[in-house]
């Protein structure tokens, strides 16, 4: 497994996975995608210095498989949210969430020198929450009913990895 800078080849393959609804549901996202916003989404994330993204590729056949990022980097409080999907449902269980959280992890703490990196999981998740997990994550507590989507309320949990 390889972390990549995540540029334009990786961007339209990236659509798809939005529109995919394993994929995009996770993440709150209960709406088609058009390609405008995404293309629109693609053009400001280079100026964005809240955020930071790698695209997932395997390091044989260099297929990328896969996205990983933190959003709301406080540079300040030295803390950010980590997301991470394997879009490629392929190249799911094999181990690579895994190894990616915890390089990118690791580079968030030595290189951005960030001290509390958070996920938020929707709490029925089981596969992310384990995987958040297995990477030294402990869950700090619930967002009740944060989340609306089919005529139901859904909880998410905050787990948090702290540099030691
Ligand atoms: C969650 C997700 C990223 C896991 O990716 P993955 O590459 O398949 O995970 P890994 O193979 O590295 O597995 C890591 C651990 O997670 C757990 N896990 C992964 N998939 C699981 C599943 N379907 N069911 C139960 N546990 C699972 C396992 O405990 C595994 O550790 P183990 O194999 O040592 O027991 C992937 O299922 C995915 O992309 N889901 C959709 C998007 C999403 O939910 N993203 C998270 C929101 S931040």
């Amino acid at each position: 497994m390889i972390l990549k800078a995540f540029r334009k080849r990786h961007a339209k393959q990236t659509w798809h996975w939005m529109n995919d609804a394993k994929i995009a549901i996770p993440f709150g996202r209960t709406a088609k995608l058009s390609k405008r916003s995404h293309e629109d989404w693609f053009r400001q994330l280079k100026h964005d210095k809240t955020k930071i993204m790698f695209a997932i590729a395997t390091s044989g056949s260099n297929k990328h498989v896969g996205n990983i990022g933190l959003k709301t980097i406080d540079s300040r409080h030295r803390a950010a949210e980590i997301w991470v999907y394997i879009g490629d449902h392929n190249y799911q269980r094999k181990g690579i969430a895994k190894k990616a959280v915890n390089q990118i992890v690791s580079y968030a703490f030595k290189k951005l020198r960030l001290h509390r990196i958070e996920a938020r999981v929707f709490e029925d998740n089981t596969a992310s929450i384990r995987l958040f997990k297995k990477c030294g994550f402990q869950k700090e507590g619930e967002l009740c009913e944060v989340f609306y989507h089919s005529g139901k309320f859904r909880n998410q949990w905050v787990l948090a990895r702290l540099k030691k």
